[in-house]
């Protein structure tokens, strides 16, 4: 990455992640097709696919970011002939856990070296509360599921506030015979309740509990995906770093269990400006347009955290322009992410002489004018990578980001666009 820049002009982000596994995974157990505009072709939703298709599900693509799933009803998925392998896709592995829990036939999953070392427990331990016959390797992948053990529903309070752990006991208590209660911590993203109603579904909310009966089978759709706001958090913090004219970003969605970001950068000063795009279905999404601002330095409330979990990566580089200090705790959980996101955060501020202290669960910065460059490594990790590449915007010296592959998990064409708002990158 050449050091400075500026971002301008308009640009659309592809299809939000983990919309896109649920409709392939909803669409695989529904009875009829679905069909799904907008769809995030990266590699995460492609191992889900793949998947998918070794249980007997049909795909077809019209275009890339189009997929029809030829539904096989809740009995019809059929034993995959080896284990199914999830690559770096933490949603992946862990929403297909519920998903096969009730199945007549066991099976084995796993992925690369880092979701190899993500927990898999906090699916796994209430699962066997419900009857399912479940092993890890010591809490981590493989995770060998047994199959044929009927499911009873459960009450259960999840000790996380996570979507993946809920949305696993969702798919499960589908298959289970009861009424399923699950209580969140504090809320997390929504979509796979919005997305089972959108099938067919009755899901039930009350305060912090979301119920689901079991039984219930579920109508193939049309979804339109919006584009992801995760990834659209990249330009978000771009532009406020370096838009010296308005940067658009189209229709992001803009469900408000993800958009804590956006309060965040708020608080911090950031001129961001939301317009509403007319609904297509059950998501809300919108047209972003953002300037370039001065930031301060935030105690960033803690019950933002899950509504902003992904986008800590480019929020601290955020903080790291802003004037004054910020502080952001109660975001343990970024530590089991694909990588150990406060640790590798810590480590590249580091690189950019970014004064810093790493907390168990959190990060302290000192916000700084612009920063040093050097190199960086991304652990694999996608949003490590695209966060210093946005970082790069501010650097006086030249940034070099190593182990850049899997922003292809989650954001295709991301050198392309990120170019084309004016991101100076060059490829080694
Ligand atoms: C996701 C939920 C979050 C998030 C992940 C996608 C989902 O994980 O970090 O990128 O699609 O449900 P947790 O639920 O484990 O926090």
């Amino acid at each position: 990455m050449r050091a400075g820049g500026r971002v301008a002009g308009e640009l659309a982000v592809p299809g939000d992640k983990s919309i896109s596994h649920r409709a392939l995974l909803l669409g695989a157990i529904a009875r009829g097709s679905t069909r799904a505009r907008g769809f995030l072709a990266g590699e995460d939703c492609l191992a889900t696919a793949r998947a998918l298709e070794s249980l007997g599900v049909r795909l077809e693509w019209p275009t890339p970011t189009e997929v029809i799933v030829h539904g096989v009803g809740p009995q019809g998925l059929v034993a995959p002939p080896g284990p199914l392998d999830l690559g770096n896709a933490g949603t992946a592995i862990r929403l297909l856990m519920g998903l096969l829990a009730p199945q007549r036939f066991g099976c084995t999953l796993r992925g690369d070296a880092s979701l190899m070392r993500r927990p898999m427990e906090r699916v796994a331990a209430p699962l066997r509360q419900m009857g399912a016959r479940i092993d890890t390797c010591d809490g981590r992948p493989p995770v060998v599921l047994h199959g044929g053990a009927p499911l009873r529903a459960i009450d259960y309070a999840l000790p996380v506030a996570s979507a993946q752990v809920k949305s696993a006991l969702l798919l499960a208590a589908l298959g289970a015979e009861g009424i399923t209660r699950l209580r969140e911590p504090a809320p997390s993203r929504d979509h796979t309740e919005r997305m089972l109603r959108a099938f067919g579904a009755e899901v039930e909310q009350q305060g912090a509990t979301v119920s689901l009966r079991g039984g219930q089978s579920l109508r193939g759709t049309t979804l339109e995906v919006p584009g992801d706001f995760s990834s659209a958090a990249f330009f978000l913090v771009a532009g406020a770093l370096a838009a010296e004219t308005p940067l658009v970003l189209r229709n992001v969605g803009v469900n408000p269990t993800r958009t804590g970001l956006l309060e965040i950068l708020r608080l911090m000063g950031a001129d961001i400006r939301v317009q509403r795009r007319e609904a297509q279905g059950a998501e809300p999404s919108a047209d972003l347009e953002v300037r370039r601002s001065t930031l301060r330095g935030i105690r960033v409330p803690e019950a933002l955290v899950p509504l902003a979990i992904d986008e800590f990566p480019v929020l601290f580089i955020a903080a790291a322009a802003a004037e004054g200090e910020t502080e952001v705790s109660g975001a343990a959980e970024l530590r089991v992410k694909e990588s150990d996101r406060l640790a590798a955060m810590a480590a590249g501020l580091g690189v950019l002489g970014v004064e810093h202290r790493l907390k168990p669960d959190g990060l302290w910065l000192r916000g700084q004018g612009t920063w040093r460059g050097g190199h960086i490594d991304s652990r694999g990790d996608h949003r490590i990578a695209m966060a210093f590449a946005v970082a790069a915007l501010r650097a006086r010296e030249p940034l070099e980001i190593a182990d850049v592959a899997n922003v292809a998990t989650s954001f295709p064409g991301f050198e392309a666009t990120a170019r084309a708002a004016g991101l100076q990158i060059e490829r080694h």
